[in-house]
């Protein structure tokens, strides 16, 4: 089903547009048709969408019809637009053009390059000190088959607790322990998803969620993030007129942009999932990851009377991503249909990495309190890097997770990242982020890295920047990146 987009949430998306400096060498009708094809470009306004009848935005933006109008029809003649007599006008890029969903974004092992393009820290020093532990603690399963489908007890144990410290009361029977999150979403899209379901995600959104969402062939609509997050009315009305089977979110300082969800947009969107049908998957891979010492809302979990949020989690970011330790917090009978099946995929994960898990778990407040301290620095380090040498990229400092998301001053972001690479630069270009070959204006930049990399590497970004100019190589941003 289409979405349509009313006219006064249309004028809200579009903002000043009729403000900005370009715009006065431009008639009022060209400079809507850009601000319109700005909002696609960057992937808040997502393709297939329907757009308001012309009277509709006429009045919301103030202007007259005419200007709506020939602001159309600019846009059908660029590709952005399509219509049909009698069911309206729907967004579209040009050529038909449109991205395979298999965009899977994985960092290859490469010691000379800086690598900007894995948002994960490398292993807390705790983690031999939690081995040894572990294996100490291995000869009390040795006697038995090994095969836990659902988890070892002790770590569903433990990771109930830490949601029942959060205030989230939560028994062992409603954890299952999967090799990572990543391994914890295709579960639950397996449960869930049957073949060309419609999922509702952000936009932009981590990639290789998306590409598991293209291993289950799911019919994938976007929301689109803006400056500050999300727009409640805009999501809440996609639920509402979709009624996707799912929708995959990431509340907690979001993977890129670095979004924290606020309290009532949570208590509003699981009420709003419920009358719709559809199972909120709540990504919380970065909640341990505030650093700025403010207070957390309370998990979207908590909203939940009736089983409608399932919620993943795990220790990449906080811990290390070589444990693939993660975990599923759902209802105990969802946990017995999960881990049926997980049974004709991997069976169970390893007992002695699940016993590191736990002895890790145990040191959480000493592990997170330094990550915490690391990252913040981290982050501060590579906003002022990108202060002094792209002083024309817009950043919002986020006050959590491992990421920033950098508006660049044009349409270059996979030119740029293939410019760099050849300076020994990796970075994930902003269309890995997103569906549909948008969002070349944006790049991903992780603070994982040490702070003298961070800054290296911002260098090295800047230089490629200036030399993309001197060469003309500017890509239009009508002919998006086609990602494999
Ligand atoms: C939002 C999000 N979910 C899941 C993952 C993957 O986690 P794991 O390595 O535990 O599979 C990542 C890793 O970057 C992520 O950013």
């Amino acid at each position: 089903m289409t979405v349509t987009v009313r006219g006064t949430q249309l004028a809200r998306l579009l903002g000043r547009w009729h403000a900005l400096p370009a715009r006065r060498r431009l008639p009022d009708y060209v400079a809507l048709a850009s601000a319109i094809r700005g909002l696609l470009a960057d992937g808040r306004l997502p393709l297939g969408v329907r757009l308001p009848a012309e009277r509709d935005l006429a009045d919301a933006l103030s202007v007259s019809r005419t200007t709506v109008s020939a602001a159309y029809r600019e846009l059908r003649e660029s590709g952005h637009l399509t219509s049909r007599r009698g069911a309206g006008s729907w967004t579209t890029l040009p050529n038909g053009h449109r991205v395979a969903g298999s965009g899977l974004w994985m960092a290859e092992d490469d010691l000379d390059l800086i690598d900007l393009s894995c948002a994960a820290l490398g292993a807390p020093q705790e983690m031999m000190s939690a081995a040894t532990a572990a294996l100490a603690d291995l000869p009390r399963y040795l006697g038995g088959a090994g095969y836990h489908p659902t988890g070892i007890g002790e770590l569903r144990a433990a990771v109930a607790d830490q949601y029942t410290a959060r205030g989230l009361p939560t028994s062992p029977e409603q954890i299952m322990i999967t090799n990572g999150v990543l391994h914890a979403l295709d579960l639950v899209l397996r449960l869930l998803v049957p073949v060309g379901a419609p999922v509702l995600v952000e936009s932009p959104t981590y990639p290789n969620a998306l590409a598991a969402l293209a291993g289950r062939r799911a019919r994938v609509s976007t929301h689109g993030l803006d400056e500050t997050g999300w727009d409640a009315d805009l999501l809440l009305g996609s639920l509402r007129q979709t009624r996707p089977r799912l929708a995959y979110l990431i509340p907690e300082f979001q993977n890129p942009t670095g979004h924290l969800m606020p309290a009532p947009l949570r208590e509003q969107l699981v009420a709003t999932a419920q009358r719709a049908g559809t199972d909120l998957v709540i990504d919380e891979s970065f909640v341990d990851l505030p650093l700025d010492g403010q207070p957390m809302p309370p998990a979207v979990a908590s909203f939940d009377r009736h089983g409608r949020v399932l919620t993943i989690g795990g220790m990449s970011k906080p811990f290390w991503g070589g444990l693939r330790i993660g975990w599923v917090r759902a209802s105990a009978p969802t946990v017995q249909r999960l881990a049926a099946a997980r049974v004709g995929v991997d069976t169970a994960g390893p007992v002695l990495d699940q016993l590191v898990g736990v002895h890790l778990l145990a040191m959480a407040d000493k592990v997170i309190a330094d990550r915490r301290k690391q990252l913040a620095n981290a982050r501060d380090a590579l906003l002022a890097a990108a202060a002094e040498h792209l002083p024309a990229w817009r950043i919002t400092r986020p006050s959590g997770g491992v990421t920033l998301w950098a508006e660049l001053d044009g349409p270059v972001s996979s030119a740029l990242a293939r410019a760099v690479e050849s300076m020994g630069v990796r970075v994930a270009p902003g269309p890995r982020f997103g569906v549909d070959g948008t969002l070349e204006r944006f790049l991903r930049l992780p603070f994982t890295q040490p702070i003298p990399e961070l800054i290296d590497g911002v260098r090295r970004i800047a230089a490629a920047r200036y030399d993309l100019d001197r060469t003309g190589s500017r890509p239009q941003w009508s002919e998006p990146e086609l990602i494999a």
